[in-house]
Order: structure tokens, then sequence, then C-alpha cells
């Protein structure tokens, strides 16, 4: 079971058989002639996600790119629609590249905050939350070249990049993005996938010889592990206020090599008294390795997730949503009503899991439309991943989201 359960990690939600069962989380009738239409198109033909996940005390978000949003010099594509359909269905938004440090410090000590203070106006106009992501991460998308050519350099010994430089570097630009937008974001991604799986990914610094352990990064090798508590710390002193979240994803089953050394990882911080607020699961969950569970798998990996929540929770910490899409295998073909019942079945339970647990303040998906999603060209091969489709057409799983907060609210 340890064994099968390692190997759907990455997998990471699965359908509750009660809901799947009762069709709970799939829309009563989804046919055409329903009166079930575009959104866009019939505004009111529907209560709108964020008016269903007020009551419930929960923020619902979309990763966006604000090239689509009417802001000043941001804006360049012209999509009215898109705009609307985020306007009136979220109440969270999560700028999915703008505040990544290679846009923010594109050279050294030289910020540039055109785009985020646009983001951050606009937010504020149209009553948007926003959710900071990220500060503090290795990927190559977010870290600034000029940081990792400095390592290279540092074999010259010209400008070496020494353990207190890359800290000095790490803390300015945590303390100066933070202070700008202190009191006006609701929660940082403080540091993102600072973990990761020996069994999966190369690169990995595997601790103590164990399984799991911290990602290969230039923040982990040069720093150590204790970059962690330190971007916190910095992140904190500039906004005792704003929410302070460590972003990871497959950590979302307990008993799993990764997601235990997350836990005692996080628990290690929570006890040393470190400032932190919460976790945030991203879920980007691949439908395909939940096709062939049967129904006992199903039930352990949902009550595995459940579990994973209530355990953070028991920490003080909250556990946020905050990267869910759910992609399927692109073969050049329009998805099965299969692969979409499944995709469904899976956000409505993502969502119920965190509607159930005792604090989840938002869920937040990677997207809304297929149009614009990361994954063909982030997953090559895959795609499908959101709730509407390339003409922003709602998808089973729209109705499915629908479905479970209204089941939330009236208790069945
Ligand atoms: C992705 C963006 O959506 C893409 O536009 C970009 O090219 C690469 O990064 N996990 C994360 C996000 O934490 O920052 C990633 O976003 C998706 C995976």
């Amino acid at each position: 079971m340890h064994k099968s359960k390692a190997a759907l990690l990455g997998v990471l939600a699965v359908s509750s058989l009660c809901c799947l069962a009762c069709g709970g989380t799939q829309p009563a009738d989804n046919t055409p002639d329903a009166g079930v239409s575009h959104p866009d198109a019939a505004p009111g033909s529907d209560v709108p996600f964020k008016e269903l996940a007020a009551p419930l005390g929960r923020l619902f978000g979309t990763q966006i790119d604000p090239v689509h949003l009417t802001m000043g010099s941001v804006h360049t594509t012209d999509d009215a629609p898109y705009e609307r359909f985020l306007l009136r269905e979220f109440s969270l938004i999560a700028p999915g590249n703008n505040f990544k440090m290679r846009h923010l410090q594109p050279t050294e000590g030289d910020f540039n905050f055109d785009v985020t203070d646009q983001v951050m106006n606009y937010a504020e106009q149209k009553a948007l939350a926003v959710h900071g992501h990220v500060l503090i991460w290795g990927n190559e998308t977010s870290v600034p070249s000029w940081i990792t050519d400095k390592e290279e350099e540092a074999s010259n010994a010209d400008y070496p990049l020494s353990r207190a430089k890359l800290l000095s570097i790490m803390e300015q630009h945590v303390t100066t993005v933070v202070s700008r937008y202190k009191g006006r974001m609701r929660s940082w991604d403080v540091v993102n996938e600072a973990f990761c799986d020996p069994q999966k990914e190369s690169g990995c610094i595997v601790e103590g010889g164990e399984a799991g352990g911290m990602d290969g990064s230039i923040w982990r090798r040069i720093i150590g592990p204790e970059f962690i508590e330190l971007a916190l710390r910095a992140a904190r002193a500039a906004d005792p206020e704003v929410k302070l979240i460590v972003n990871e994803n497959g950590v979302e089953l307990t008993d799993t090599p990764k997601s235990e050394k997350f836990f005692s990882f996080i628990k290690g911080l929570v006890d040393k008294g470190v400032p932190l607020d919460g976790i945030g699961i991203q879920m980007h969950i691949p439908a395909a390795h939940f096709a062939p569970l049967d129904a006992d798998q199903r039930r352990a990996l949902y009550e595995s997730v459940g579990a994973t929540f209530a355990r953070f929770n028991q920490l003080g910490l909250d556990v946020l949503i905050t990267e869910l899409d759910v992609f399927l295998v692109d073969e050049g073909r329009a998805p099965t009503a299969e692969e979409l019942t499944l995709q469904a079945e899976i956000f409505g339970n993502m969502l119920r899991i965190c509607l159930e647990a005792a604090r989840c303040p938002s869920f937040t998906m990677w997207g809304f439309t297929d149009k614009y999603s990361w994954i063909p060209e982030g997953k090559p091969g895959h795609g499908f991943a959101t709730i509407t489709d390339d003409e922003m057409q709602p998808k089973p799983a729209y109705f499915a989201l629908k479905e479970t907060l209204r089941q939330m609210q009236t208790g069945r």
C-alpha cells in the first residue's frame, strides 16, 4: 500500500464515493436544453462561485494573467469575456508570474513594480483579494539569471556568491517586496517548492539518507535549509499581518516520503515559533492517475487528502489550495465524456475537502479557462485542465464546483 501510494504522489485527490454514488458533484442536468448555458451569455443563470463561497467563509480564487485585464499599460489582449467571467465569479486573484523574482528584480537591486502596482490597484478597485506568488523559489522561471550567473562565477572567485551574499540578496528581496504591499496583500507564498521527491526528480538533496528531502535549488545549496525560516522571518518583519504561506506540490497524501518529510519540517518550524500562517497545496492533478483506481483506492486517497488537511490544521496552520487544475492527456482529440466526468469529480472533491476542513480559507485554481492554461506548455502532451474550454464554455467541472458549494450550504 505504501508503495502504491507513493506511486500516486502527485495524484493528489480523489472523489468521494458518497458523492460519486449519489452524483453529488455532477450537474443534475448538464444538457444544453436544461437551461444551463454559457454563464457569460446568461448572467444570473446561476450564483457566482464567490457568492456561494462567502457564507462558507472561503475566498474563491484563480490564477490570472493581467495582460487580459483592462489595467493601464498591462492590458495587451482584448478579452472582455475573460474579464467579465473573472469579476463575476471570483473573490481572489493570484497573478501567475508577475511577482516572481526574475520579473520584480530583473537586475540586482533594481526593482520593477510597474505591473504589480497596477495589479494591486486593479484588485482594490474590483474588491479582489490578492495572493502573492511567490517570493523565493529556486525554479528557473523565478530565480533571476543574475543570481545563477553569480554562482557560476563563484568558481572563478572574482565575485563569489557567498552564503552571506545570497542571504543578503534574499532578505533584501523579501523585505522590499513585502514592505511595498504591506497591508494590501492577503497572503504570500514566501517559499515555493522547496521540497522534492527523490524518486521522481534529480537534483534533490536527501537529508540523512532518507527518502524525501529538500530541493537542489541555489537557496538550499548555498544558504542551507534554514533559508525557509529566514525568508519567513524577513517577511513577518516587513508585514506583521499578511498571511505567510509555504507552498508545495505533491504533499496532498499522508504517508508518502515527501509528504512525511514536508510535514515534519513544517512541524519543526511551528515548534520553533517561526512565523508561519499556513501551507499551500498546489494540486496540479493528472486525471489519468485516477482512471484505473477502484472504489477502495479512491476512498483511501480521499481519506488521505482529508487527513493531510486535518493534521496541518491541528498544528494551528491554515491549508490553502493554491493552484488546482486537473489535466487530461491530449491526444489531439476532444476529451471524452468519461474524462470530463472524472475531471469534474476531482475538482468537486478537492473543493469539498477544503470546505470540510477546519481551516482552508481559500480555494484557488490555476486559471479558469483552457484558453490560457499553462498545462500544454508546462506538461507537454497534456491539456484541458481547467473548468472551461478554449471558448470559455463551462465543462462538467464548472458545474461540479457549483454543486459542491450548494451542497455544503444546504447540508446535503
Ligand atoms: C507557471 C506559469 O503558469 C507559467 O505561465 C510559467 O511559464 C511557468 O510557471 N507551480 C507554480 C507556478 O508554483 O509558479 C507555475 O506557474 C505552475 C507550477
